[in-house]
């Protein structure tokens, strides 16, 4: 038995109040929203048709009960009301032989697998102390295995399996100390673990688990503090010490905990006591004789640790205190991310094949099954797990055929690449160049020299016509730079190349913020290095002709778009951390039927404004320029939302769909174009698995999953959009939350597949439709170097590739 056929969750699923410990899981929130019901043509199916179908497996597992299987939910009074949880917890309890062992109690709700005898039960306690307590339990809702209330309690039932598992949450994750894997040359360990949700999904309710792997470093909290007063001053010292710990997760070896730091205690020591059963006992003392820990740093001021919230108004248990020195950091600092070497011997013993990702997954499952007190606790309930991953059926979606100038292609299934094919052959179109400057060093001159030339000879066959530019020599020097550019690029300037001596983010900032905001220029930035070597300069130098003509306009390429009249949007937001924690949005727009030339305006916003107060202006900009490119306003609009965190839908659908709808209404009255808007997600648990030759592989490019994994209450479907020469892809996400646009669903699948091969930046199929790529890189332009909105002279132009 599984759980029923397609039932609909609706809304209200925030109001469920278990008494969960930990932090709230914000996906929850998401599965609440119910957008479908409102799309009168995905009612009875979402399922497109075309392609090839396969057979798949997938990343999860049917919970199944027992037949008749309800959860009943009590109420719990006592008279007289006791203050504490565990002290009600242990008056409940004495009626085991009523009440059974199999309980989840909050401190006011009780939920158990059977029914009672009668809706209200009384029974009568006793304290410690001798007071009587008269208990009264009742009845309040009988919970069929698909209620909210359900989804989120095997939720809680799932997490006490993974506890008597011996795996340890960090975050929203568990991972198993027991297995670790080092990697010494870096002093860092990786802990092995998973992701688990539960949830309804189309046809049953099911866990989806992936592999997860947390770092750990061999640095403690007290190298990291004196790292930091060193750094600092100790004048300084205690604001950036707070900024920086509070927050991190640290674990501590003695226990294989992990613990939050929420503040730091200045006023405290490990000389410092605490009442420990009877009497005071210093920490120093507690560490030695617990665990035969030496403290050797008695100066050291200790680190707050707030236990997880209680239930429901419970009093907070007192914070736990903890020392610096036994306490390792985990996670990777910004610096080890950028650092090649770590992150590729990192992937080395992370990236796991599809083959092992789908083993890995099994033996979880297997040994969740061979673990007699896990099986103990879901018997008590009445729960078990499917023994197999889920088998499904996706659909291979037929090849595009990428059309180049007059020529047309097919590119290689396997790498869904095109780089070969389109070598040599003339573009679509392209400005011609004639007015432009190259500036370099004296030190770089020859490599200079070589691009140039090499740029001459990959331009024409690619149909690019290209005069002699302005060579431009700068001394090295960042005030010089931009002097030099001061004093030349002007307003008839077309393409502006420099010729960076070493990668320095400065000097580099400050080309683009000068060329895209004072004296709005295409600019194109290469780093000497990369055209050092002459075995690569072909490629490299082809690499940047394509950049420089898409960057002036030019199209490259296109793949047939059937609908007319139709505007492509896609939007994506950057987080500016640094200029006080700004948020970027920016939007993308299609300017012409074959989504070659595009729109494109990016937004500053202060913290706590929706990204969609200030889109809404770039949204019928896109408008007033798509009427100017084609004399009519388009009939259609289909907006990509990228960048939705956990928990945000609900925004989305609440208050973003109105905004576009208000910005369209601004063109005129009688404008009523048909409106979609697409969620956008990359960052999934979810994968999917094929098999050829008893072998586990990779789905292929364009497989399209529209059953089984997604959503009763969503209109969604996923998209696969790569083979991966090493480890397992990661499908992408789509949730159609609002439509009008008449699309069938398989025209929305085929079409949004389509938008993956319009990436100017990437001669192959991207994860995302190419309008939410280009509003991520803009965004990330101007987040990450320009800090201002670019020149509205550029509008029109993929100035930021
Ligand atoms: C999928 O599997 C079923 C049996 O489970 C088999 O009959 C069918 O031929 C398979 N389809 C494909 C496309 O491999
Ligand atoms: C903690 O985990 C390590 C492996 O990472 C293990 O060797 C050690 O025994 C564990 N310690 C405790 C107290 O569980
Ligand atoms: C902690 O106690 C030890 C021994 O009692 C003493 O030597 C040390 O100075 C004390 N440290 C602080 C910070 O009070
Ligand atoms: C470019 O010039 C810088 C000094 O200005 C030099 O350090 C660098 O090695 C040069 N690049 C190449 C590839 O020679
Ligand atoms: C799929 O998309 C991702 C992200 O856009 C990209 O890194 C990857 O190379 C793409 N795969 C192929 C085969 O084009």
């Amino acid at each position: 038995f599984s759980f029923g056929a397609v039932l609909q969750i609706s809304a209200g699923f925030q109001q469920v109040k278990l008494g969960e410990r930990g932090r709230r899981r914000r996906d929850f929130h998401d599965a609440g929203i119910n957008t479908r019901q409102a799309m009168e043509h995905v009612k009875d199916s979402k399922s497109g048709t075309s392609g090839t179908p396969i057979n798949l497996t997938a990343n999860f597992f049917r919970i199944l009960s027992r037949p008749q299987w309800f959860l009943y939910q009590y109420h719990v009074d006592f008279n007289p009301p006791m203050e504490s949880r565990r002290l009600r917890s242990a008056l409940l309890f004495q009626h085991e032989e009523v009440l059974g062992s199999a309980r989840s109690f909050d401190g006011a709700l009780l939920f158990l697998p059977l029914r009672l005898d009668s809706k209200e039960t009384v029974l009568f306690s006793e304290t410690r102390n001798g007071e009587k307590v008269k208990i009264t339990v009742t009845l309040t809702n009988e919970l069929p295995p698909t209620s909210p209330v359900c989804i989120q309690f095997y939720n809680i039932i799932f997490r006490r399996i993974l506890r008597i598992l011996n795996l340890q949450q960090i975050g929203r994750n568990y991972y198993d100390p027991h297995d670790p894997l080092n990697i010494p040359q870096h002093r860092l360990t990786i802990w092995p673990g998973y992701t688990t949700t539960i949830l309804q999904y189309e046809s049953a309710i099911m866990l989806c688990t992936d592999v997860s792997h947390r770092v750990l470093r061999s640095e403690t909290v007290l190298d990291f503090m004196a790292n930091l007063r060193q750094q600092w001053g100790p004048h300084r010292f205690p604001e950036i010490c707070t900024k920086e710990l509070v927050g991190l997760i640290v674990l501590t070896k003695y226990n294989n905990k992990t613990y939050r730091i929420d503040g730091i205690a200045w006023d405290h020591t490990p000389n410092n006591t605490f009442k420990r059963g009877d009497t005071d006992i210093s920490y120093k003392n507690y560490y030695k004789t617990q665990y035969g820990l030496d403290i050797t740093d008695g100066n050291q001021v200790l680190l707050i640790s707030q236990v997880k919230r209680g239930p429901l108004g419970a009093p907070l248990p007192s914070p736990a205190m903890l020392i610096p020195e036994l306490c390792y950091l985990t996670g990777l600092t910004e610096k080890m991310r950028s650092d090649f070497q770590i992150m590729k011997d990192l992937s080395q013993q992370t990236r796991l094949s599809p083959q092992e990702r789908e083993g890995r997954l099994h033996r979880f499952v297997t040994n969740l099954q061979k673990n007699p007190e896990a099986q103990a606790e879901l018997d008590k309930w009445g729960l078990s797990f499917d023994k197999h991953l889920l088998k499904m059926t996706g659909r291979i979606l037929p090849q595009e055929m990428i059309f180049q100038g007059s020529t047309s292609y097919h590119y290689q299934l396997n790498s869904a690449d095109w780089s070969k094919e389109m070598r040599g052959v003339p573009l679509i179109s392209c400005p011609p160049l004639n007015n432009w400057f190259i500036f370099y060093t004296r030190r770089n001159s020859s490599e200079t020299q070589s691009l140039l030339q090499t740029l001459g000879r990959v331009s024409g066959p690619l149909g690019i016509s290209m005069q002699r530019p302005v060579m431009i020599q700068y001394e090295d020097n960042q005030e010089y730079l931009l002097r030099a550019l001061r004093q030349n690029v002007g307003p008839q300037t077309q393409m502006v190349v420099v010729v960076l001596p070493s990668s320095s983010k400065d000097k580099y900032d400050s080309v683009k913020k000068y060329l895209c905001v004072s004296c709005p220029t295409p600019s194109q930035c290469v780093l000497s290095r990369s055209i050092s070597r002459p075995q690569a300069i072909m490629t490299v130098a082809t690499k940047i002709a394509l950049q420089m003509a898409c960057k002036m306009g030019g199209e490259l390429w296109s793949v047939e778009i059937p609908l007319k009249q139709l505007m492509i949007v896609g939007i994506d937001c950057y987080h500016d951390i640094t200029a006080g924690r700004r948020s970027i949005g920016a939007l993308v727009a299609s300017l012409n039927q074959g989504m070659t030339r595009w729109y494109s305006k990016c937004v500053l916003q202060d913290k706590g404004q929706e990204i969609m107060d200030g889109l809404k202006m770039a949204l019928s900009g896109a408008l007033k320029d798509y009427l100017k490119f084609n004399n009519c306003l388009p009939s259609r609009i289909i907006v990509y939302r990228d960048g939705v965190g956990d928990g945000q839908l609900h925004s989305v659908v609440n208050y973003e769909v109105s905004q576009i709808i208000d910005s369209i209404k601004s063109m005129g009255h009688d404008y009523l174009p048909r409106l979609s808007v697409v969620v956008v997600k990359k960052r999934l648990s979810c994968r999917f698995f094929a098999h050829m030759n008893g072998k586990v592989i990779n789905p292929l490019p364009g497989t399209v999953v529209d059953s089984e994994v997604t959503r009763p209450e969503w209109y969604d479907f996923y998209i696969v959009n790569q083979t991966v020469r090493v480890g397992s892809v990661s499908p992408s996400h789509y949730n159609v939350v609002y439509d009008t646009s008449g699309l069938k669903p398989d025209h929305m699948q085929r079409l949004t597949y389509k938008l993956c091969h319009m990436y100017y930046n990437w001669q192959g199929i991207i994860r995302v439709p190419a309008p939410c790529q280009y509003a991520h890189k803009l965004a990330f332009l101007v987040g990450q170097s320009i800090h201002k909105e670019p020149n509205m002279y550029l509008d029109n132009l993929l100035f930021y590739l």
